[in-house]
């Protein structure tokens, strides 16, 4: 909830603990073993930046997260830190927008082939280098010839007719083997398989459309966008792909801002580790770079994960709000990575922190923020607050009437199927088809006259014989005949 000084009263020790707007852009960590809190901190979070102005987006794992939408109830646990605490949450719903790459469990969410780009299609479809390099000519080639690539069938269609004509192409974007070409086939009918067909194609989804607020008992409070992720989840690298694409589109439309009251936009991203496992170094390096350059657009990306250390070096030490639930020790390497966790926070001369990351109950955290001036709090345990929106999902009924109440479902639900490479190549392969029938028809056509020519020839010189047997013959006939009467009349006069 927003304290009377504006900031974000998230969490209790023996004192409110708050998070600067200011210092939010800074990015954040919330993690924790199974069960230790993560999502219920993540919703208070959003609840809290809601109360501020600020939209954000998250991805929803197991649904639990859509009881933002309507009013939390009083349970025992709530009642028990209300008196801790010495506060009373107003239990109240948030403006919350849902959505889903299948359509299912809210508006579909669309992304184009070509805006998705090479990098992340790389990714989840785990191409070599060369594979990546054929891929990235078939998206220059596409662009080149004005083929839009909106949806799989284009790509698909794109990548026949590049790889039947590799010839044609090889001075101007490099060798493009045909090996290359049927293993991204492969890969794209896998693609598919798992749903990909709806996900790519138009229309494509607007991200203004999550920078939205909504006046709610006269407080402007910021959109909660929900994407419903537990079926993407079970393609992580699509999952991971998806969000990066997100990510990166709204690291895009934003101009740079700076210092700032308060931020314009608020990621998290749950399950983050899935982001990095196996990823490319080039994904990696982007993934970097977008997070290290989209704090000066305002917007803040918040990881949560069940061990900090699943997160990279480069990017863990980007994250300078952090909300650490209890973390376990089963195994040697779990022990080493309490001790890593323990020695990134300012220690506090109150308590161990290596221990207490043990001990922490659910819904308790070792916290540290960033104060005013940026620099880390020290470590504080302390225990959340709770959520004024429901904790737990709201019932089927409840989420289709929100999906049918917003305005964005009219925008996304019906797919568009515009011309685009796959028509257009149809057409050109027909076009094609045409011309080779027409000059086959042109070359039978002249095989025909050459053989008529030919006939007509021979025609002509049977008739002349004709001619001659018919005429001329009778006339020499009749001429010897003559010349031969009269040659014997002389001879019988000389005689
Ligand atoms: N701040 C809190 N206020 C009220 N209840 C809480 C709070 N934190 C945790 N709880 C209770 O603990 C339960 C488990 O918390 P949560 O679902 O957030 O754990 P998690 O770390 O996300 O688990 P998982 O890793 O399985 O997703 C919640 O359903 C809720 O009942
Ligand atoms: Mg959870």
């Amino acid at each position: 909830m927003v304290n009377n000084d504006n900031k974000l009263y998230v969490a209790h020790s023996d004192h409110p603990l708050v998070l600067e707007p200011k210092m939010a852009n800074r990015h954040g960590l919330i993690a924790g073993a199974t069960g230790t809190g993560k999502t219920v901190s993540l919703q208070v979070l959003a609840e809290s930046f809601s109360d501020l102005g600020v939209p954000c987006f998250m991805a929803d794992m197991k649904g639990d997260l859509s009881g933002v939408y309507k009013a939390g109830t009083l349970t025992k646990f709530i009642e028990k830190r209300q008196n801790e605490f010495g506060v009373t949450f107003d239990f109240q719903p948030y403006p919350v927008q849902f959505f889903d790459v299948y359509g299912e469990q809210g508006h579909p969410m669309r992304v184009t082939v070509k805006s998705f780009g090479v990098l992340l299609f790389s990714r989840i479809m785990s191409l070599t280098d060369t594979q990546e390099g054929v891929l990235t000519a078939v998206f220059r080639i596409c662009e080149d010839k004005n083929l839009p690539l909106d949806d799989l069938k284009d790509l698909r269609a794109a990548l026949n007719y590049i790889g039947q004509n590799a010839k044609e192409f090889q001075t101007d974007y490099g060798n493009i083997s045909s090996v290359s070409v049927g293993a991204i086939q492969r890969n794209l009918l896998a693609l598919e398989e798992q749903g990909g067909d709806q996900f790519f194609g138009l229309p494509e989804f607007k991200i203004d459309d999550f920078f939205v607020t909504e006046r709610m008992h006269d407080i402007k409070k910021g959109m909660i966008n929900i994407l419903a992720a537990d079926k993407l989840y079970n393609n992580p690298k699509l999952y991971s792909a998806f969000l990066m694409w997100l990510l990166t589109s709204i690291y895009n439309k934003l101009p740079e801002k700076g210092d700032q009251d308060k931020p314009e936009f608020i990621f998290f991203f749950d399950e983050a580790h899935l982001l990095f496992d196996d990823a490319s170094k080039a994904l990696l390096d982007q993934i970097e770079k977008v997070v290290r350059l989209i704090r000066s657009k305002g917007v803040g990306v918040y990881f949560i994960t069940q061990n900090p250390m699943d997160i990279p070096e480069n990017v863990l030490g980007q994250l300078g709000n952090k909300i650490q639930h209890a973390l376990r020790a089963f195994t040697p390497k779990d022990q080493k990575s309490i001790k890593a966790v323990a020695q990134s926070f300012r220690t506090n001369e109150a308590f161990n922190t290596e221990k207490a990351l043990l001990e922490l109950e659910t819904g308790e955290a070792l916290i540290s923020f960033l104060d005013e001036k940026g620099a880390p709090s020290i470590v504080e345990r302390a225990k959340m607050l709770c959520p004024q929106g429901q904790i737990g999902p709201i019932t089927d009924e409840e989420r289709k009437k929100a999906i049918k109440e917003s305005g964005l479902e009219r925008e996304y639900r019906e797919t568009e199927d515009r011309r685009s490479a796959y028509e257009m190549l149809i057409d050109e392969a027909k076009e094609k088809e045409k011309e080779k029938a027409k000059e086959q028809a042109a070359k039978e056509e002249e095989k025909r006259k050459k053989e008529e020519a030919k006939a007509s020839s021979k025609v002509t010189k049977k008739s002349s014989n004709g001619i001659f047997n018919k005429i001329l013959v009778p006339v020499i006939k009749s001429f010897l005949n003559k010349w031969l009467n009269n040659f014997l009349k002389t001879n019988k006069k000389r005689r």
